[in-house]
């Protein structure tokens, strides 16, 4: 059976799970919730990105055998994902064996596109990255990440040779038969591409030793694409197992900072390797805190276990799906959490609490929800702009308590008790029709709330939804 795949980016294993990483486990489970509740099959892929020099001396650094060290923190990310209720159907590691067998295959399979070379030039460590002159020059020697002088390196390395790909690379983006939403990046994108060198694909044994050793040649390992972008398709048993039934990819996600890998040098090897491309590449923007970008120097990291030990999970995924832009930056700060919150239990929370109530008093029956069309959700859900789809049904929430507080079924219970029924029979019908969908953003208040109104008596929640702190 045909299967709608989604993946998301597999993070570096050298620290713990952050705000970042969330976003792209949170995207990913929204399209997944609403690929399900059209009817289709989900395959949902996560991972750990387990190789590399920084990784290697994260471990030592800490005194832990390097094995163990990916192994806690890959299964810190796994515990990360469940803990935003977000269910992978795939989790790929890259210290896997069959990974590392396939990825040797897959670079097999490229050789004619992989060539030697020498490679002078500078290096920023903590990006483990290549670093042209022209960047140099632009930074003045110093890597604006990591507040470090580059430095230079001599050494020979394998390359992909991107150059052979580049004009159906860009044919396949500017037609969108690979489609990279929001349209901003894929312009910006495809301005890169113009300019894009070959890219390295190993380095030295004695630089990296933590890595998938190239096929035929002992003095080199793989060095962090090629390793990373195969797992797409490792996880689906490529290449030994025809993959058709998931691959091409319907959407895969990643941060703003790593689309051009994924829309470089990914479609370069899919095509080197016969492969379609994915359908869609949706890039994330970054999250900030007070405006300014995380970063341990700076000393405002918030960890997303801070957050969530607040409220809980529910407001966490309301605020980072409503009022973070899927596709733009979006800034964090406290004041704004608890706004959001006070938001989620005077819109929602209070809605569910009358309306019960009420039904309780006037002995209404509970209905099941009706997924109705909804050409205004899907037209946001099809773009990519799930927070606008989530405003959709907020909407609809608000219109509920606006109609409450005109109808006033309360009023009219006194009066005309029947009238007051039917009224509240259409406001709990509309709430549990924008119910189902309301799953896709926050699932286990969808699941409450359908509790409540589905039951032949209704009556509020002992503990409101969402409690004043
Ligand atoms: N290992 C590579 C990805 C390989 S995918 C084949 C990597 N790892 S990462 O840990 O640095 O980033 C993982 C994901 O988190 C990426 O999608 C990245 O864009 C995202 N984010 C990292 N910091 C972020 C923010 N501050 N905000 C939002 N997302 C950010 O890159």
């Amino acid at each position: 059976m045909e299967k709608s795949y989604i993946t998301t980016a597999i993070p570096y294993v050298n620290g713990n799970p952050h705000l970042g990483h969330a976003m792209d486990y949170l995207l990913a489970d929204v399209l997944r919730r609403y690929m399900m509740l059209q009817g289709k099959t989900v395959r949902l892929q996560a991972g750990t990105d387990e190789h590399g020099s920084k990784i290697f001396k994260k471990a030592a650094e800490q005194g832990i055998p390097i094995q163990d060290y990916v192994d806690q923190n890959s299964k810190s990310f796994q515990d990360f994902i469940h803990s935003l209720d977000v269910e992978y159907t795939d989790f790929v590691r890259t210290t896997d064996a069959d990974h590392m067998r396939r990825c040797q295959a897959i670079w097999e399979k490229l050789s004619n596109h992989i060539y030697k070379d020498k490679y002078e030039g500078w290096y920023c460590e903590g990006c483990e990255g290549f670093v042209t002159d022209k960047e140099y020059d632009e930074n003045e020697g110093i890597c604006p990440d990591h507040k470090k002088p580059y430095t230079k390196l001599s050494e020979e390395n394998y390359y992909l040779r991107i150059a052979d790909f580049k004009d159906q690379i860009r044919e396949a983006i500017e037609k969108d038969e690979m489609k990279i939403t929001p349209a901003f990046r894929k312009k910006e994108f495809l301005n890169l591409l113009k300019d894009m060198p070959d890219v390295s694909i190993s380095r030295p044994k004695e630089q990296v030793e933590w890595g998938i050793p190239v096929p035929g040649d002992d003095s080199q390992v793989m060095y962090v694409w090629i390793d990373a972008l195969s797992n797409y398709i490792t996880i689906l048993g490529y290449p030994e197992q025809d993959i058709s039934g998931s691959w091409p990819a319907n959407t895969q996600i990643v941060g703003k900072d790593i689309l051009r890998f994924h829309a470089g040098i990914w479609p370069a090897m899919l095509m080197g390797l016969g492969l379609p491309l994915p359908k869609n590449l949706l890039a994330h923007g970054f999250i900030t805190v007070n405006g300014e970008k995380m970063s341990k120097s700076i000393g405002n990291v918030i960890a997303p276990g801070e957050i969530l030990e607040k409220h809980g999970l529910i407001p966490f995924r309301y605020y980072f799906l409503r009022h973070a832009s899927t596709t733009d930056d979006a800034d964090f700060t406290w004041d704004k959490y608890e706004a959001s919150y006070n938001e989620l239990a005077n819109d929602l929370g209070n809605l569910v609490q009358r309306l019960a109530t009420l039904c309780k008093k006037n002995e209404v029956a509970g209905v099941k929800g009706e997924l109705k069309d909804n050409a205004d959700f899907d037209a946001r859900m099809s773009k990519y702009e799930f927070n606008f789809a989530f405003d959709v049904l907020w909407d609809e929430i608000q219109n509920l308590n606006k109609r409450i507080d005109e109808e006033k079924p309360w009023a009219l219970a006194k009066t005309e008790p029947d009238k007051a029924k039917e009224v509240l029979k259409s406001l709990i019908q509309d709430l549990s029709n924008t119910n189902l969908r309301l799953a896709i953003f926050l699932p286990e208040t969808a699941a409450k709330i359908a509790e409540i109104f589905e039951a032949e008596h209704i009556a509020p929640p002992e503990t409101p939804l969402f409690p004043k702190a």
